[in-house]
């Protein structure tokens, strides 16, 4: 297992370890795995042309890793909770062998399916115990998955199928959210229209209702797992093989199709899911994401279970029945680190205080929060209110691309400070620079954030398309990694992320890029062009605000009409959480000389900001009154 930081000299000691010698310090880490063949080279790394190598030359089986590895001491220990939605519905626990024995079985179906080592397999499914399994199972005969969040639409998932040129896909007939169920079958089945590579689907059943059945590819879960036996044992693999393929929001249009590899990956999820949240032996983890973002993936499945942790799935939402759901759950199973969404918390909030009084919370050890910035009041919330004001809440600061926490207080050990990620972790190297590349070596700075040296778990490549992933992240500032993050370092040298600097909005914690959504809009006939800007949201962090240009404006109620079908439309493109909060129609929107949409001004105004900054060089000036006015016009209607 790995060892865990336990003080703050400890933490300090081993940071400066990290950067003295980072090929020893990841090297002693890497260690405590089971490698089948040792590594000839610790790494190997070019920031300049995109090029880094962990560990290569290591064989090795991650599920090796999770299963034989921990089986010795954990065989009967959970390793699996699943909680349903319906609070009603019976529970399901899993211990490290019987999680192995499914694993073994589906890894079976899959090779009956004729997937091999490096084939892609696509998973379309809600948050029940036969995904993580599916994860497992394809890491298991070295096929890589591509999960797709089940919240995509249809055009969504096939346009991530087709890129990875996926052969099968696993996915359920349906699922349930809250007192509603949904359709996942007929979703998949109108992507699959445009995949020729799928030659199986691979259907678990798990709301009954009724659905249309392709017996040519179409194939129920259980039957299959009845045809198997459970001998399976892991393929080698190298550690830079491909573990999964995961699509996020970039600044262009088409989604990138990031890519993990086995061995540092492993050894990254698992370090700081040991360290962020200080676990020990017999803890019970609960992460609230969906398996379908990279949280789940690092802290749902992989570290916790490399670790062998007991970690907890939850199938609902945080307000079904009510919305005392989490704090039920966290009472039920006794609950020590929970993780979640600022979103979440904030949501929570303005249901009121009831819903968590009155519950005994006291198994909670570590508070977590994840994926956009926490204000300072839902920090203090979170922390009086559910910690019961003794439990440290770690803000952790990471990427898709970064495959692990970055910048985040180790639980107990790292004074927190309301709304900051506080310090790197170990291993990592953060460092401020300028717009002009300048760094900024100083406290008391902000800047854009970047990354100086790689860390095990940073992404390899975006799929097919090794110049896009240069492009992305290694071209802005050359020799360093750029997140996208604007950060500020406080006097105590602390961080705290300020958002996203690139036209990435991050609605609800999730990651949007606006390219996709204006793509969407314009698909409309009636639209001839329109600007997607993030405004502050006081439960989403960020809502969406779209510029839309028509030819003619409509009136009120074709206004409304058009409004609502716009958003079909992006629902239908990507998702229902694309969806624009607000849509401006205007007649133009206001462009620099060389034709470029000048977004910090439609960004201004709407924020309500009246200081639009020099507007001179705008070809249209005369389109920002209008602008404001119309702006004006959309409040004085919604009040
Ligand atoms: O802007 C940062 C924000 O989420 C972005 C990454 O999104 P995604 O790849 O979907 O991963 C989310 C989960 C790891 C970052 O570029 N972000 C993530 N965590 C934080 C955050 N912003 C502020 N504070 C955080 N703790």
């Amino acid at each position: 297992m790995i060892p865990k930081i336990s003080t703050l000299g400890g933490y300090l000691h081993e940071y400066q370890k990290s950067v003295a010698n980072p090929i020893g310090f990841w090297s002693n880490i890497a260690e405590t795995f089971h490698w089948r063949k040792k590594w000839d080279e610790v790494l190997n790394w070019d920031f300049n042309k995109a090029e880094i190598e962990w560990f290569k030359g290591g064989k090795l089986n991650i599920t090796e890793n999770i299963f034989e590895r921990n089986l010795f001491l954990r065989y009967e220990q959970i390793a699996l909770i699943w909680e349903p939605n319906d609070p009603n519905e019976k529970a399901k626990t899993y211990t490290y062998n019987q999680l192995f024995t499914e694993v073994k079985k589906f890894a079976n179906v899959l090779k009956n399916h004729d997937v091999k080592k490096g084939d892609r397999v696509a998973i379309y499914m809600p948050m029940i115990p036969e995904l993580t399994i599916a994860m497992l199972a394809c890491a298991r005969i070295g096929a890589i998955h591509s999960i797709v969040f089940a919240g995509f639409s249809a055009n969504a998932l096939s346009e991530r199928i087709i890129d990875a040129e996926a052969k099968i896909l696993i996915t359920a007939d349906g699922g349930f959210r809250g007192s509603k169920s949904f359709d996942l079958k007929s979703i998949a089945d109108e992507a699959l229209e445009r995949c020729p590579s799928i030659k199986s689907n691979i259907v678990v059943k798990r709301t009954g209702k009724d659905i249309l059945w392709h017996k040519e590819i179409d194939f129920w879960w259980h039957d299959e797992m009845e045809k198997v036996d459970d001998i399976a044992l892991a393929i080698t693999m190298d550690a830079e093989d491909p573990l999964f393929i995961l699509y996020t929001s970039g600044s262009t249009g088409k989604p990138k199709g990031v890519v993990h590899t086995i061995g540092g990956y492993m050894v990254y999820a698992a370090y700081t899911f040991r360290n962020v949240f200080q676990y020990s032996d017999g803890d019970i983890f609960f992460c609230a994401a969906d398996i379908g973002w990279i949280t789940g993936h690092s802290y749902i499945v992989y570290g916790p279970l490399l670790e062998g942790a007991t970690t907890l799935m939850f199938e609902g939402i945080p307000t079904f029945p009510n919305a005392g759901r989490y704090w039920k759950i966290i009472e039920k199973y006794q609950v020590n680190q929970f993780y979640t969404s600022p979103t979440a918390i904030r949501s929570l909030i303005a249901m009121g205080q009831n819903w968590v009084e009155n519950l005994n919370l006291k198994s909670l050890k570590v508070l977590g929060t994840v994926g956009e910035p926490i204000n300072e009041e839902a920090w203090h919330w979170y922390h009086d209110h559910v910690g019961n004001n003794k439990c440290p809440i770690v803000d952790t600061w990471w990427q898709t691309e970064t495959g692990g926490i970055m910048i985040s207080p180790l639980a107990g050990i790292i004074p927190t400070k309301p709304a900051f990620a506080t310090l790197p972790l170990p291993g990592i190297q953060p460092m401020i620079l300028d717009n002009e590349g300048k760094k900024l070596n100083a406290n008391s700075v902000e800047g854009n954030l970047c990354i100086k040296y790689p860390w095990p778990g940073i992404a390899r490549t975006h799929w097919h398309d090794h110049e896009r992933f240069k492009e992305s992240y290694f071209s802005q500032f050359p020799g360093y990694y750029f997140t996208g993050d604007g950060v500020k370092r406080d006097e105590d040298g602390y961080y705290r992320i300020l958002g996203r600097m690139d036209d990435v909005i991050n609605v609800s914690g999730h990651r949007l890029g606006t390219a996709e959504i204006e793509n969407a809009i314009n698909e409309h006939p009636l639209v001839s062009e329109s600007a997607v800007v993030g405004y502050s949201h006081p439960i989403k962090g960020q809502g969406i605000y779209a510029y839309v240009v028509c030819t003619e404006i409509p009136k009120k109620d074709e206004g409304m009409e058009l409004k609502n079908s716009l958003r079909i439309g992006v629902s239908k493109m990507i998702s229902a959480i694309a969806k624009p909060d607000i849509i401006q129609f205007t007649t133009g929107l206001p462009k620099t000389r060389s034709g470029k949409i000048m977004r910090r001004i439609l960004r201004k105004i709407a924020e309500n900001s009246e200081d639009y900054g020099d507007i001179t060089t705008l070809t249209n000036p005369e389109i920002v009154k209008e602008l404001i006015e119309r702006h004006k016009k959309l409040l004085e209607d919604t009040l």
